[in-house]
């Protein structure tokens, strides 16, 4: 099919001008899955799982040495990795994508590439491509592809890293144009041998801007292996989309954005921490992300043996059955009314005609809402289709000001976790702003 399609553009492109050829398919085209995915895993594997200590992050500030750090490349067997019940634990957690580190910081990539040896394949007891069963069970459910990438590579021996007494990349641009070139040979790996739907990119922040890490023709060359691929911010401002990190982001970024969060401290598998947020606190901060038109991107860390630690395992399955409860709220819906209408996070649906308030607390009274001009056809529960009757106060017939709108909820119809109340509206959502 792309090869029939990459076909048809080349002929066509012979014989029209090349400005309509330089234009990428439209922004929203490529971006639409995304968009209504919502809920993406991430899943932070590598062979600091070994010791269980930071991605990468842990030799580059001295916590242990260099050596000690690839040490754990021996320990790294992922001999009980069963990528088809990641997959399986993904999809009922609501996900409709994921992410895996495919090579972080320390330069140790999970997939077989030719660019050098340093690869679970050829240099850890588990021998094997890790990325390519991973692929093949996430398409198997229908989830989306996304494969993280980190531009620099404190291993790779012609990244000026800054650890080492180095020259600078410009002292010796030979050298850095080498590595450049490794880091294209991977990512040409990467999009063509996985067809990833997305790449999630990190690590561009050392070095120097877009002009020497030369993004934009990167951004090309990548839209050329993979017309489809959408690609993270960390690209030196030639991504996609926003990625908020850890912080929820009081006033949601413009456009498409994405908040990556940890479900304890760490990204990676850590043995000894246990600080995990509950699943109504993740719930919580999903609700305000969805709110605000953003996508949650939830971290897990497995083991070294590729197993998922069971805090982790319970935490999405607690996740899956309210993001399955409550889906009609969450996927296909938009960011919400402005904030001040109604004390909680807010949903709508696309034709805009159907409200969906995210219960933050359990009512100690009914619930509030202000000025909403529409008539309310029909108040329900969403997790179980309850219906409430509702009231509204404060309405003078000569005033334009509509009148508050009170809704009781039984507190036996609540959800355990977060009840969310849909308004079925009569028109698209009108609100008086004054
Ligand atoms: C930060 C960290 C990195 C982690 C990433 C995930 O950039 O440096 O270790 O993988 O966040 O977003």
């Amino acid at each position: 099919m792309l090869f029939a399609r990459r076909l048809i553009l080349l002929a066509l492109s012979l014989v029209l001008p090349v400005a309509i050829f330089a234009e990428e398919p439209k922004q929203d085209d490529r971006l639409s899955w995304f968009r209504h995915a919502r809920l993406g895993i991430f899943i932070h594997w590598g062979i600091y799982t070994v010791e269980g200590i930071d991605e990468s992050w842990s030799f580059f500030n001295g916590y242990v040495s260099y050596d000690d750090y690839m040490a754990q490349l021996d320990g790294f067997t992922a001999d009980r990795y069963k990528p088809k019940d990641w997959a399986k634990l993904i999809e009922q957690s609501g996900a409709r994508y994921a992410v895996l580190t495919t090579k972080h910081h320390d330069g140790v990539a999970l997939w077989d590439t030719q660019e050098n040896d340093l690869s679970t394949v050829k240099a850890t007891p588990a021998g094997r491509d890790l990325v390519k069963p991973f692929v093949r069970a996430l398409r198997k459910r229908d989830l989306r592809v996304g494969l993280y990438y980190s531009h620099l590579d404190w291993s790779h021996p012609d990244y000026p890293i800054q650890t080492r007494t180095e020259r600078r990349y410009d002292e010796d641009p030979e050298r850095w144009q080498r590595f450049l070139d490794f880091r294209e040979g991977q990512l040409r790996e990467l999009t063509t041998q996985f067809e990833p739907d997305l790449l999630w990119f990190d690590g561009d922040w050392e070095v120097g801007g877009s002009d020497v890490w030369k993004s934009a023709a990167l951004r090309d060359s990548l839209l050329t292996w993979q017309p489809e691929v959408i690609l993270n911010s960390r690209i030196n401002g030639h991504g996609d989309y926003a990625t908020p990190e850890q912080g929820l982001p009081v006033t949601p970024p413009e456009g498409a954005w994405e908040l990556c969060m940890t479900m304890n401290d760490s990204w990676g598998y850590q043995d000894n921490d246990h600080n995990y947020k509950t699943p109504y606190q993740i719930i919580r901060i999903f609700a305000d992300v969805l709110a605000g038109g953003g996508n949650l991107l939830l971290d897990i860390g497995p083991r070294a043996d590729g197993t998922i630690p069971e805090e982790q395992v319970a935490i999405l399955e607690k996740l899956g059955r309210w993001t399955s409860a409550n889906s009609e709220a969450i996927y296909g819906t938009t960011a919400g009314i402005p904030a001040g209408h109604f004390y909680g996070p807010t949903t709508l649906s696309k034709d805009q005609e159907t409200l969906y308030l995210f219960l933050p607390h359990q009512p100690s009274g009914p619930i509030v809402i202000k000025g909403l001009k529409n008539a309310i056809n029909r108040i329900r529960i969403v997790g179980n289709g309850t219906k409430l009757p509702h009231q509204i106060l404060g309405k003078a017939y000569w005033s334009q000001v509509p009148g508050i709108v009170y809704i009781d909820v039984p507190e036996a119809e609540v959800d355990p976790m977060m009840t969310v109340i849909a308004l079925q509206l009569k028109g698209p959502v009108d609100l008086h702003r004054d």
